[in-house]
């Protein structure tokens, strides 16, 4: 659709061009008309560039949790800022849309959010606020109830609005709210891979099998990357990745992927205070490094090939990559 409109207005602006040099070589108006062919020009060179922005597949990661509180935001904005250091383009949509955090964690006092965009004042362009690192964000609209559940069409509205997008970029990740809310299990959905946080509570590891489960059975996902939050080392968050696996393997067909643990790190709780994110202010501290290596892990995952069938983010780029 995206595609076929920009074929069209680039064709037209073609056949204009023609016509109105070759008009302004017979009526002797090559001074006036030349800034205007200078625009024409400048108009096909971006056309060219959104087309290219078009037609490169981005990697759609739901970062998501059984229950609140794990760490799915930190999750979120660190993982972003690694990705972009390897060089990757970013943005995170907050879409924990009941209780908005990523701006207040990065201490961003974003004017315009989603709500903005769901209402239809404004674009999803509109909204996107630069965080530190590179790294774009399309804030959730806080503190407004009707946001905590959206409408399917509403969730579909949000979803279609990134076909849009004219950015370059390469990651999308999406800060889901906990549990098994509807928006999260159709934000799931339209992604491609899904981060289950964990940590080691007996509630975080229930109710992420929970979320994995609803997932599998009623959305088809078969595939779960898990990451071990606020572990002591490595072994306790492979020995808890040990844990769900034991359950999933019994009773769903599901592959699970285990994509690291993140250490329990005093710095970044003192990140959290200076409304930072520990990747930026500590660079050297142990979670810093264990987002880095995630981050590493994550730039191998596979790129999706096709479109899935089904609502997803940016199915635009994915069909005119192929
Ligand atoms: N690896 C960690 N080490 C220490 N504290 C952490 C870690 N991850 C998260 N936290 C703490 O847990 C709190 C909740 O994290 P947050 O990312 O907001 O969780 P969620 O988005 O899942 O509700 C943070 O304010 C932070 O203090
Ligand atoms: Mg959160």
């Amino acid at each position: 659709m995206q595609r076929a409109n920009h074929a069209m207005s680039y064709d037209s602006l073609f056949q204009d061009s023609l016509s109105h040099d070759s008009l302004s070589h017979r009526k002797g108006f090559q001074e006036t008309a030349r800034p205007f062919i200078y625009d024409q020009a400048e108009g096909l060179r971006r056309m060219t560039q959104n087309d290219l922005n078009q037609s490169r597949p981005v990697r759609v990661i739901a970062v998501s949790s059984g229950k609140g509180g794990v760490g799915k935001t930190n999750v979120s904005v660190n993982l972003a800022m690694s990705l972009a250091a390897t060089g990757q383009k970013v943005m995170i949509m907050d879409a924990d849309l009941g209780l908005a955090n990523i701006d207040v964690l990065l201490g961003l006092h974003p004017k315009l959010n989603i709500s903005h965009v769901l209402s239809g004042d404004y674009d999803l362009s509109e909204v996107i606020v630069d965080a530190p690192g590179g790294v774009k964000i399309i804030p959730a609209a806080s503190g407004v109830s009707r946001m905590a559940s959206l409408s399917a069409a509403e969730n579909a509205g949000i979803i279609n609005a990134f076909g849009e997008l004219q950015n370059e970029l390469d990651v999308l990740i999406i800060d889901t709210a906990a549990g098994i809310d509807k928006s999260v299990v159709s934000f799931c959905r339209a992604s491609q891979e899904v981060i289950v946080v964990v940590c080691d509570e007996p509630s975080s590891i229930t109710d992420a099998y929970a979320l994995i489960k609803v997932l599998n059975k009623e959305q088809g996902i078969n595939r779960f990357r898990i990451l071990a939050n606020m572990a002591h080392d490595m072994k306790e968050g492979r020995d808890l990745f040990g844990k769900i696996l034991k359950v999933t393997d019994r009773f769903l067909d599901v592959s699970l992927d285990f994509l690291g643990a993140i250490p329990f790190d005093i710095y970044l709780r003192k990140a959290v205070k200076k409304q930072t994110a520990v990747s930026q202010t500590y660079p050297r501290s142990p979670s810093a490094q264990a987002f880095s290596m995630a981050a590493q892990k994550i730039n191998k995952w596979p790129m999706p090939k096709r479109a899935g069938g089904h609502l997803e983010f940016f199915v635009e780029r994915l069909i005119n990559s192929n």
